[in-house]
């Protein structure tokens, strides 16, 4: 059972694609970044496992737990009122119905509004079991991080005319099953939006061309926060790295300089 603001935010949610509104999708890890998509006026905000690369410094999502996204998902709580807040079940996490809907209580107490995980008919028991928990679902279908180790590297997906008819048919099921929404990741434009076509909850894209109902970013890709990988069709608007750079190199400067700095105003102790 949601809370009356929660459901509220749902139906709200569920009106966007027949009214032609597109979603708007960013991620978060942490209370700054989250207050601030929040105040920025951003659709759905989530606490994605991609946090393993861009915050907790592994080298793909694989390693990330749901502790991680437990500890995270409660910070990004905190600095969202209006949004709706979506959380990843990480690898290894969703193995049977039962381990699903176990894992998926765990973000929802920790407050997320919603769960997503990677797969399309391989999963239907599991979503159908979270669903059937009453619990939000966000389905993702394309190129799915979370194999990449099995896949040996990140692969664009839908190329042949098998591919695309699996990834249709995968998007007709999850949505059948009752998601919320579908993250199409990776997957050929002409594809996605036969995809987005074919179902009635809104697909949000990333890498899958224009014609999405939605669009999703990593944050630090958009922000320009993690300037060692940018995947290609992410189009850094900032330059936070670069930011951060400056500001500790003047600070160095300041302190190794001339010794005369005043480090800290006298009104802004803490
Ligand atoms: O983990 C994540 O950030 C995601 C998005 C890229 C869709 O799943």
């Amino acid at each position: 059972m949601h809370s009356p603001e929660t459901a509220s935010k749902l139906a709200l949610f569920r009106a966007l694609k027949p009214s032609g509104r597109k979603v708007v999708m960013l991620t978060a890890a942490d209370y700054p970044c989250a207050r601030l998509l929040d105040e920025a006026d951003i659709d759905i905000i989530l606490v994605g496992d991609s946090m393993g690369m861009v915050t907790l410094g592994f080298a793909d999502t694989v390693d990330v737990t749901l502790a991680d996204m437990v500890h995270h998902t409660r910070a990004v709580r905190r600095g969202v009122t209006r949004a709706l807040v979506g959380a990843d079940l990480p690898f290894h996490t969703y193995e049977t119905p039962q381990q699903a809907v176990e894992s998926a209580r765990a973000l929802m107490e920790a407050g997320a509004d919603a769960v997503k995980l990677e797969g399309g008919i391989s999963m239907l028991p599991q979503i159908r079991a979270i669903i059937a928990a009453d619990i939000p679902f966000i389905g993702h279908i394309g190129m799915l991080p979370q194999s990449v180790r099995e896949e040996g590297g990140y692969k664009k997906k839908g190329r042949t005319s098998d591919q695309a008819a699996k990834l249709l048919d995968d998007a007709s099921a999850v949505d059948a099953a009752g998601a919320m929404a579908i993250v199409f990741e990776g997957i050929v434009a002409a594809v996605a939006a036969e995809m987005t076509r074919a179902i009635r909850c809104p697909s949000i894209g990333i890498g899958s061309g224009p014609d999405c109902d939605g669009q999703i970013l990593v944050t630090a890709d958009l922000t320009g926060a993690f300037p060692w990988f940018r995947p290609p069709f992410a189009r850094a608007r900032g330059d936070v790295a670069g930011e951060i750079s400056r500001a500790a190199r003047a600070f160095a400067e300041e302190v190794r300089g001339n010794g005369e700095v005043a480090l800290v105003e006298p009104s802004h102790s803490r």
